[in-house]
């Protein structure tokens, strides 16, 4: 485990909600005065098993409603980069899903403003750098993606790029290519949530119309060998959650993930942690569950160093950080 701790690594698909532990749940819902149907930590902790996407996401919806001030957004961070700090990263890129709490009554600029306060502190306590991807959430109404875009646009050097998350089969990514056009326009990177529940004609989809620079987990991808190819080729990284994929049970087994198939054909694999405080592990974990079903440790640095390759940092900081 230490070996796979150490690696330096970049973390490039964290949902900084997805890293609220029930413990501070509970603690901001008192802080917040914000009334949960549980009673106990231990009745909470009983709702921790998905049996698909939505599954998760009713509960993870839920509980970002604890979430109300900028000091909660600060102290979230600062949780996530305290525990990432001996873990090996080195980088983080990091979602969030404004429209939930736009939705929640909350100011989005004082969202991102917690955050990145938590996030400079990191920076110069561990010395982790990292950026906001603000991530839309597919299965909310179009025009609240649109006025999140309109609120942050006069500070769009505050976010390094667009997202798209939430539940995806009945979304598919072409709905939400004006705002990736526009997000292009104001210089984010496009990254873009794809064949996780979703086929593999999702992943086209948001290669072609939404010119997706990464795609979110895209393990369905396996199933077509000409997108194989073209990912390889245009090398297009995928960004996957083993602890996501079987805690979703988008497969019944770790040893069903197509890593190793997909490597072999050349498409950039990194390995990454989703939502940790629901999935049982932060990203080390993740590491260490493929190191557990046969991953040698040079096939696992070799996803470290490819999630350094595939973050959007200069070339001038990806020297340093490897
Ligand atoms: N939002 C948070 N985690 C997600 C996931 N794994 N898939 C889609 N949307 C998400
Ligand atoms: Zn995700």
């Amino acid at each position: 485990m230490a070996a796979l701790e150490q690696l330096p690594k970049a973390e490039l698909h964290l949902h900084i909600e997805g890293t609220l532990e029930p413990e501070l749940a509970l603690e901001l819902a008192q802080r917040n005065g914000v009334a949960l149907p549980y009673a106990s930590l231990e009745e909470l902790k009983g709702k921790y098993q998905f049996t698909n996407l939505q599954s998760f996401l009713d509960l993870y919806y839920e509980l970002m409603g604890t979430l109300k001030t900028a000091q909660d957004f600060r102290d979230l961070a600062l949780a996530y980069f305290a525990k990432v700090s001996t873990q090996g990263v080195r980088h983080a890129e990091i979602f969030f899903d404004p429209q939930v709490h736009v939705a929640n009554g909350l100011d989005v600029n004082m969202v991102m403003d917690g955050l990145l306060e938590g996030m400079h502190i990191a920076k110069e306590r561990y010395g982790i750098t990292s950026g906001l991807i603000l991530s839309i959430v597919r299965d909310m109404p179009l025009e609240t993606a649109q006025s999140v875009i309109d609120s942050v646009k006069n500070r769009a050097s505050d976010i390094l790029g667009i997202g798209l998350d939430s539940a995806e089969v009945g979304y598919p990514p072409h709905l939400f290519t004006k705002q990736f056009q526009e997000a292009k326009a104001l210089g984010w990177h496009r990254v873009a949530h794809a064949g996780e529940e979703g086929p593999a004609s999702y992943v086209i989809d948001a290669l072609d119309n939404l010119h997706a620079e990464r795609i979110d987990h895209g393990i369905h991808s396996v199933t077509d060998p000409e997108l194989l190819k073209r990912l390889a080729s245009e090398r297009i990284p995928l960004t996957t959650c083993p602890l996501s994929n079987r805690r979703l049970q988008v497969v019944g087994s770790l040893d069903e993930l197509p890593l190793r198939n997909m490597m072999d054909q050349g498409v950039l694999i990194n390995v990454n942690s989703d939502d940790p405080a629901y999935f049982g592990g932060y990203i080390a974990d993740n590491y260490k569950a493929l190191s557990e079903i046969g991953f040698t440790l040079s096939e696992l640095a070799s996803f470290a160093e490819h999630s350094i390759d595939a973050s959007f940092i200069g070339d001038d900081q990806r020297r340093t950080l490897r």
